[in-house]
């Protein structure tokens, strides 16, 4: 077997959750008559929450303080989590779910790798709490994709080599991540037309075909 280990990005990849962060941010920049849509919106993805937020104001027509900003992050991520109490085990797709599967019991490790300070609380709405051997987020890292570090700390906690796993991604963020740290790359919407993208995918049950 090519890989080792497979580490899934967890918003926009496992789960829907980057719908709800859109929602969250969408409030927030009208809220504040700052534009924002969905072309802004990739440009979020894979990135931390408060870089989120410094990408939406560079729409807006004033500066705006160190203090307003955490309470504008602290209140999207209050509307959010208010979204996410609305998760259950049903927005674990089956799709996904197999796929997980298949590549988990031909005894490849699954890990996750998201820049997501919420990580092991979506995992648990989901049912996926105590699933993947390691998972590495937003909590245990100091700079987020396209930083390799979340990856990097996956990979460490498998006692892996970079270039014995694949990265799954939505994000072109999360690719030029995975590049950087010397992972092998699959994309999945947005990413799948990222020249950097080693593995477009049109679906995650593609994902099974890189494995033949
Ligand atoms: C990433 C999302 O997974 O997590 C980003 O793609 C988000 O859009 C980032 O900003 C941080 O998430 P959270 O849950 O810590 O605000
Ligand atoms: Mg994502």
């Amino acid at each position: 077997m090519r890989f080792k280990a497979v580490i899934f990005d967890l918003d926009g990849v496992i789960c829907h959750t980057d719908q709800y962060h859109y929602q969250a941010w969408k409030q927030i920049a009208d809220q504040e008559n700052v534009f924002f849509d969905e072309q802004v919106n990739n440009r979020l993805r894979g990135v931390s929450r408060m870089e989120s937020l410094e990408i939406i104001l560079e729409q807006a027509d004033r500066p705006y303080t160190e203090e307003e900003k955490s309470v504008l992050a602290e209140t999207k991520n209050e509307i959010y989590k208010k979204l996410l109490k609305n998760m259950t085990r049903a927005d674990l797709t089956e799709e996904v779910k197999g796929v997980l599967d298949n590549i988990k019991n031909s005894g490849i490790k699954v890990a996750i790798g998201s820049s997501s300070r919420n990580t092991k609380l979506i995992l648990s709405r989901i049912g996926l709490a105590d699933y993947f051997h390691t998972v590495s987020d937003g909590t245990n890292i100091q700079r987020s994709k396209p930083d390799p570090e979340v990856f990097l700390k996956a990979a460490e906690a498998l006692k892996l080599a970079p270039e014995e796993c694949l990265v799954v991604e939505d994000a072109q963020a999360g690719i030029i991540a995975a590049h950087r740290g010397g992972f092998h790359s699959a994309g999945i919407g947005e990413a799948s037309k990222f020249h950097l993208t080693e593995y477009p995918l049109s679906c995650m049950g593609d994902l099974l075909n890189v494995f033949e």
